[in-house]
C-alpha cells in the first residue's frame, strides 16, 4: 500500500518536473553523430545465466565497436536502478541502455534521462506504456515478444499434453513486463482451448530457489497437479527438484515448461526433465549499437524491435545444444 503510494508520488513528481523545466513533452532527445560514443548499460540484476549472456554479448560488442561502456548492475533493487541510471546521468554518457527491472518504478528514470537530454533504450524489459511511450519518452524498446513466448508454450502443451491438465503457473518477478506478459500469452491461450485448469499461479520471482520452494508449496496444496509452467529457466530448474523432493518423476509424472533456453536448461530437455523451452534470445549487443548508430545518423527508428526466439523440445533439443547460451 505504502510503496504503491510512494511510487505513484515518484512516477508523477518526475513528469511533473520534466514539464516545469521547460521540456516539450513530445521531444525525444538528440543523439550527435561521432565515431565512438561513451555509454550507459543498466542491468536489473546477474543472478542468472540469461542476465550473464546478455552483459556479455552488450560488453563484447562495445568492445568491438570500440564504444566506452559504463556498466551498472542494480543487484535485483529497481531503488537501486534508478540511482544507477542517475549516477549515468551525472557521468555524462551520450545514451543509455536500460533493461528495467519493474514496469512502473523505472519511470522516474526514463524522464531523469530524458530531461538531461540523454536517449534511451529499452532492453529486453519494458516501462508502463501509460506513463511513457517509445519515440517520446524513449527511443525504443529492443526485446522478445513476451505475450507470444507465454502463447507459444501454451500451443505446445495444448498439443502434447495427453491428459495433463492440471496447472501450477511460476511467475516471474511481480510488476515486470515478462511476467505479466508470459501470464497474459499463456492464461489466454489455455482458456481458449479448454478442459485444462490453472490450479495455481504465484511468484518465484524468476529465482532458482524461490521457484523451488513455491513448487514445493504448490505441489503440497495440490497434489493432482501434473502440469508445471515456469516463466523462466532458473524457477524450472528450481521446479525439478521440488517434483523430485515430492517423490516424482519430471517429465513422467508431471511436465515442466519453462522460457529462456540456456543451456542447462536445453540439457534437461535432451534428459527428459524439461518437456519443451521456449527461448527468450539474450544476444542484444550488434541490435543495440546498430540501433545506436541508425539513431545518430537520423534514421527513424520503430518504436518496437523483436528479437526472433527458438524453440526446443525433445525433437531438437540435442541437436541445438551447442547453440544454446
Ligand atoms: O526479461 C527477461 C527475463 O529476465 C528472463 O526470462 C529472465 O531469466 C530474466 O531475469
Amino acid at each position: 500500500m505504502y510503496r504503491r503510494a510512494f511510487l505513484t508520488t515518484t512516477v508523477l513528481a518526475a513528469v511533473t518536473a520534466m514539464t516545469s523545466f521547460g521540456l516539450n513533452a513530445q521531444e525525444l532527445p538528440k543523439l550527435e553523430k561521432k565515431e565512438t560514443y561513451k555509454v550507459g548499460f543498466a542491468q536489473t540484476e546477474s543472478n542468472n545465466p540469461w542476465r550473464i549472456a546478455q552483459t556479455n554479448s552488450m560488453k563484447a560488442e562495445a568492445e568491438k565497436l570500440g564504444h566506452q561502456l559504463v556498466y551498472t548492475d542494480a543487484a535485483g533493487s529497481a531503488a537501486k536502478q534508478v540511482s544507477d541510471v542517475n549516477s549515468m546521468i551525472a557521468q555524462g554518457v551520450d545514451l543509455i541502455f536500460l533493461a528495467p527491472r519493474e514496469e512502473k518504478p523505472l519511470i522516474p528514470a526514463v524522464m531523469a534521462a530524458k530531461k538531461a537530454g540523454i536517449p534511451v533504450i529499452l532492453l529486453d524489459r519494458s516501462v508502463d506504456p501509460s506513463l511513457a511511450k517509445a519515440g517520446e519518452d524513449y527511443l525504443t524498446f529492443i526485446g522478445s515478444d513476451f505475450v507470444e513466448e507465454g502463447r507459444r508454450i501454451a500451443e505446445w502443451l495444448i498439443k502434447n499434453a495427453n491428459g495433463k491438465t492440471k496447472i501450477i503457473q511460476l511467475e516471474g518477478t511481480t510488476g515486470s513486463s515478462p511476467a505479466n506478459d508470459r501470464k497474459k500469452g499463456f492464461d489466454e491461450a489455455i482458456q481458449a482451448a479448454g478442459g485444462f485448469e490453472i490450479v495455481a499461479s504465484q511468484s518465484g520471482d524468476f529465482a532458482r530457489d524461490k521457484g523451488r520452494q513455491v513448487a514445493e508449496a504448490l505441489l503440497q496444496a495440490h497434489p493432482d497437479a501434473n502440469v508445471i509452467y515456469a516463466h523462466n529457466d532458473e524457477m524450472a530448474i528450481g521446479a525439478i527438484s521440488a517434483v523430485e523432493a515430492a517423490g516424482k518423476v519430471p517429465g513422467k509424472d508431471i511436465l515442466i515448461l519453462s522460457i529462456d533456453g540456456g543451456k542447462e536448461a536445453v540439457q534437461a530437455v535432451v534428459d527428459g526433465k524439461i518437456a519443451a523451452v521456449v527461448e527468450c534470445n539474450p544476444r542484444f549487443g550488434p541490435k543495440a549499437f546498430e540501433t545506436m548508430m541508425r539513431y545518430a545518423n537520423g534514421e527513424t527508428i520503430p518504436p518496437v524491435l523483436i528479437n526472433e526466439d527458438k524453440f526446443y523440445d525433445a525433437s531438437n533439443a540435442a541437436a541445438e545444444l551447442a547453440n544454446a547460451y
